[in-house]
């Protein structure tokens, strides 16, 4: 069979569903919309830690892939961006500081095994996270940036120094999905990887919001 809509296509379209249910969970609208403390903002960021370094862990293991090298660029690296946040926002000893929410260590184990040995399931997180990170991710920096008077310390996360063009960046990335030499039910399992990643981002705001919540009552 032959595929009529590029494949990149399908997985936006697909996941156009799941991506409004992560936009629009209260601690990210809260965060956005001004409501969002500093505090809530750190959070955020300590999830986001644990989330890329399960990422780029296993991009290291991926570059091996044939398949999984063709997505991987040293532009997107985070993790560095993390620490030095997280070392701005908590201080020296901000490594012992941090907590996994139970959503993060789900999503962190899933990565950890698709990162193992599924070039498909690998690329599906790297997709869900990092095309996200140069489309809203974009705009909720310089949002933060604004709210809590950041410079660059703090949003680093959020500043891609190496992609000056980040449309064009995504548009050569979608390209390099719609040339993978995958089959339709491999394709059709990548689609279900990106929903499930997607499902991770939208229970981690849920937990977030817990948290906030709990620490309030306490
Ligand atoms: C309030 C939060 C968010 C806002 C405002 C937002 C906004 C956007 C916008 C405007 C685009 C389209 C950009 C374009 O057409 O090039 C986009 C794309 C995307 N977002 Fe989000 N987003 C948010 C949250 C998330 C979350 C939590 C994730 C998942 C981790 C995510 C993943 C993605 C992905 C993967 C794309 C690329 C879709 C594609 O073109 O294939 N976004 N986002």
């Amino acid at each position: 069979m032959t595929n009529v809509v590029a494949f990149s296509s399908a997985l936006r379209d697909r996941s156009s569903g799941a991506h409004s249910g992560s936009e629009s969970a209260g601690f990210m609208t809260d965060l956005i919309q001004g409501r969002g403390s500093r505090d809530d903002y750190i959070a955020l960021v300590t999830q986001h830690f644990f989330i890329y370094e399960a990422l780029e862990a296993a991009t290291e293991r991926m570059r091996r892939d044939p398949v999984a090298a063709v997505f991987i660029s040293d532009k997107l690296t985070r993790l560095p961006a993390l620490e030095a946040d997280l070392e701005f926002l908590l201080g020296a000893d901000w490594r012992a500081r941090l907590e996994p929410l139970p959503t993060t260590r789900r999503y962190v184990a899933r990565i950890n095994q698709v990162g193992a040995a599924w070039a498909g399931g690998f690329v599906a997180h790297h997709y869900t996270r990092y095309l996200g990170d140069l489309s809203g991710g974009l705009f909720i920096g310089r949002l933060m940036q604004r709210r809590f008077g950041f410079e660059t310390n703090g949003i680093g996360f959020y500043l891609f120094d190496d992609i000056a063009n980040p449309k064009a960046f995504k548009d050569v990335y979608r390209e390099q999905l719609d040339a993978v030499p995958w089959d339709d039910a491999e394709k059709e399992r990548v689609i279900d990887e990106v929903l499930l990643a997607y499902r991770f981002n939208t229970e981690l705001f849920e937990d977030l919001e817990r948290a906030k919540r709990a620490a309030e009552v306490a």
